[in-house]
């Protein structure tokens, strides 16, 4: 078993999530209050440790008028426990904080030691060899009472989610930006497809304007 998961981003018109130096503040007000919405209705929320180390993000409900309850479970895939201490999310109480590890972590003293520091302050789950195993870490936030998930990047972690079928819905804001840079990350990077024979397919749901952005909503097909 696994959540219902829900990718949201902000991107540019040429697909950009972040400028190629990792600045990503794209969509403005108005969309961050439909973002924080969305993050009041899930159980879960979760990023690649990328994402922590570029954004520091505090990962709660906090654009709209919210209670502490409202803040999802926070979860950062970080397979070699790399996640800087000072970190929002490890130095708040607003929510609980869960890091997948992966098991070569066990084997690393500088993870080892950062794993000492990290069970005082957050849920650590182990999986995976090099890297943390998605389909066993969905398994384990559902069996942990996680229906609904937040996926919020980065573009590595969407694209593992994606091949990996873990996808049911994408909600994306389209502002009317272009950054350019080939460095710059997309909406999707990992290592990609050959040919477009393998793309995944997914189908359009619904589209609307919000202030300056468009909002464009897909269904994932069922591939898995
Ligand atoms: N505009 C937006 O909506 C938005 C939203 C979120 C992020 N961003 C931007 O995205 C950028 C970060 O994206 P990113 O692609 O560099 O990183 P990311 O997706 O945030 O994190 C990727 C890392 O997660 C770890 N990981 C562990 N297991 C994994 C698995 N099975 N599959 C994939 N990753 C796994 C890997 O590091 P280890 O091997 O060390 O574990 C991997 O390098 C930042 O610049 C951020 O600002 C933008």
């Amino acid at each position: 078993m696994k959540p219902y998961v829900i990718l949201n981003a902000a991107m540019t018109l040429d697909g950009k999530i972040a400028t190629k130096t990792g600045s990503s503040e794209i969509s403005g007000e108005e969309d961050l209050e439909r973002v924080h919405k969305l993050r009041k209705e899930v159980d879960g929320i979760m990023v690649g440790i990328n994402t922590v180390i570029a954004d520091n993000p505090r990962l709660t409900v906090h654009k709209i008028p919210s209670k502490k309850e409202d803040n999802p479970i926070r979860v950062v895939v970080d397979s070699k426990a790399r996640i800087p201490l000072n970190s929002r999310i490890l130095n708040d109480d607003d929510a609980k904080t869960i890091i997948a590890i992966s098991n070569s972590a066990k084997n690393e003293d500088k993870s080892v030691e950062n794993c000492k520091h990290l069970e005082k302050v957050a849920n650590l789950f182990y999986s995976g060899d090099e890297q943390v195993d998605l389909k066993d870490l969905m398994n384990y936030l559902y069996e942990n009472g996680i229906e609904t998930l937040m996926l919020e990047g980065g573009s590595t972690l969407n694209f593992s989610m994606i091949k990996e079928g873990l996808i049911d819905e994408i909600k994306i804001a389209i502002a009317p930006m272009i950054v350019g840079g080939k460095s710059a990350k997309t909406l999707f990077d990992g290592d990609g497809f050959d040919y477009m024979g393998e793309a995944i397919k997914i189908d359009f749901e619904s589209s609307y304007c919000l202030g300056k952005n468009l909002i464009l909503e897909y269904k994932v097909n069922s591939n898995k």
